[in-house]
């Protein structure tokens, strides 16, 4: 079975750059953007060019400077938002834009006051208006996670018909279960005519702590494009987290796909991120946390100093990671203690190190973690001892 690619839409620019005080500038923004582009992202959410004149600005100078990857300008459906993303659009060699409107019953009533047809109406007015400036155009049905069925389909059709080249199906407000939002993946393969001529792109929010698992639900069930952001960074909880994406169909071949993302780059490119936007990364965020191949009770020290696959199922260095680290605690066993003397210069026989863990202990009891200080200094004592 031959294994297809999942296109990987970051939206980190965008999505991300909507976490409360996290506002990049543009100089930021490039930096960030040229490693993405290095990093083998599909398409760059630059930004949402009428929102500001700053983020105009960046998205126009984002667009001069990518070279592979297509660059996305969001809007809602109107004429204006179309205007200004293309114009900052401009000299993007590969421009898309990413236009839509809110399809659940609940968007409908209380932010447009409005009907399903109307919406549909919009929502093709919107590709068709677009369709006038770039070829690639994306459209967002909001909150698709909640909106029903068939009514969904209709919606699709519709702006299929009217040129749109990928269909977004967002889980705005991050409820769908993976069963649930694969389902409605499925649905839309087999319910919507056309639906061969476009995309479908899932990009789900993670307020239950479900965006990845409903973005691999989605992929699984025919979606060849996923959006989602570097260290999961996004609106509330966040968005899907881009690493982890990668990750799983790097691992799980039995998927049969995968992306063109170059995994050695995550750990890079993830501390990049948190450090222009001033978020810290969670210690056990998977894959780029610091302690996401961090070893520290004893147990596992010992399968990993045995052979590193007993407790890993991930080569460090495929994530940019130079390698594991064995923590020393308090939960340490005595191989642990021996393979970190050992890493600093010192062989030490069965009976010293019975010697030594008994000290070992006493300072890890006060110490959260003993470090290689430590670890020199109760050897300089014990060799004054002897
Ligand atoms: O979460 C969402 O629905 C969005 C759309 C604007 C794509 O971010
Ligand atoms: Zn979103």
């Amino acid at each position: 079975m031959n294994s297809e690619k999942v296109e990987i839409f970051d939206t980190t620019l965008r999505d991300g750059e909507q976490v409360p005080g996290c506002k990049l500038n543009t100089e930021q923004k490039l930096i960030i953007a040229e490693r993405l582009d290095d990093l083998g992202i599909d398409i760059i959410e630059a930004g949402f060019p009428v929102s500001s004149p700053g983020d105009f600005h960046s998205v126009s100078e984002i667009s001069k400077l990518v070279r592979n990857a297509t660059v996305c300008g969001l809007t809602r459906a109107n004429q204006k938002d179309i205007e200004v993303a293309a114009e900052a659009l401009k000299f993007a060699r590969k421009p898309r834009i990413h236009t839509g409107i809110g399809t659940s019953d609940s968007h409908i009533k209380y932010k447009f006051n409005s009907t399903r047809e109307d919406i549909i109406d919009r929502a093709v007015k919107a590709v068709k208006y677009s369709k006038t400036f770039v070829e690639d155009v994306e459209f967002y049905a909001e909150d698709a996670g909640r909106t029903d069925n068939e009514y969904l389909a209709r919606v699709c059709e519709a702006v299929i018909k009217a040129g749109a080249t990928v269909i977004n199906i967002p889980d705005t407000t991050g409820y769908c279960l993976p069963e649930e939002y694969g389902a409605k993946i499925r649905y839309l393969k087999e319910n919507v005519k056309g639906i061969d001529k476009a995309v479908i792109s899932c990009h789900c929010h993670n307020d239950l702590g479900l965006a990845t698992a409903n973005s691999i639900a989605g992929a699984i069930n025919g979606a060849r494009q996923i959006e989602c952001t570097i260290n999961g960074l996004g609106e509330r909880a966040g968005n899907t987290a881009l690493e982890e994406v990668v990750m799983i169909f790097n691992q799980h071949k039995d998927l049969h796909l995968h992306t063109h993302v170059n995994s050695r780059m995550l750990n890079p490119i993830s501390a990049l991120v948190s450090e222009l936007m001033g978020m810290p990364v969670q210690p056990n965020k998977a894959i780029v946390g610091a302690n996401a191949f961090a070893h520290s009770s004893g147990i596992h020290q010992d399968g990993v100093i045995k052979n590193r696959e007993t407790y890993e199922i991930i080569d460090p260095e495929d994530v940019g990671v130079s390698s594991s680290s064995i923590v020393l605690t308090a939960r340490s066993g005595r191989s642990a203690l021996a393979y970190r003397f050992k890493h600093i210069g010192f062989e030490v026989t069965k009976n010293e190190l019975d010697i030594l863990y008994q000290e070992f202990l006493k300072i890890a009891d006060r110490k959260k973690e003993v470090n290689n200080d430590d670890l020199n200094m109760m050897m300089e004592v014990f060799a004054r001892k002897i």
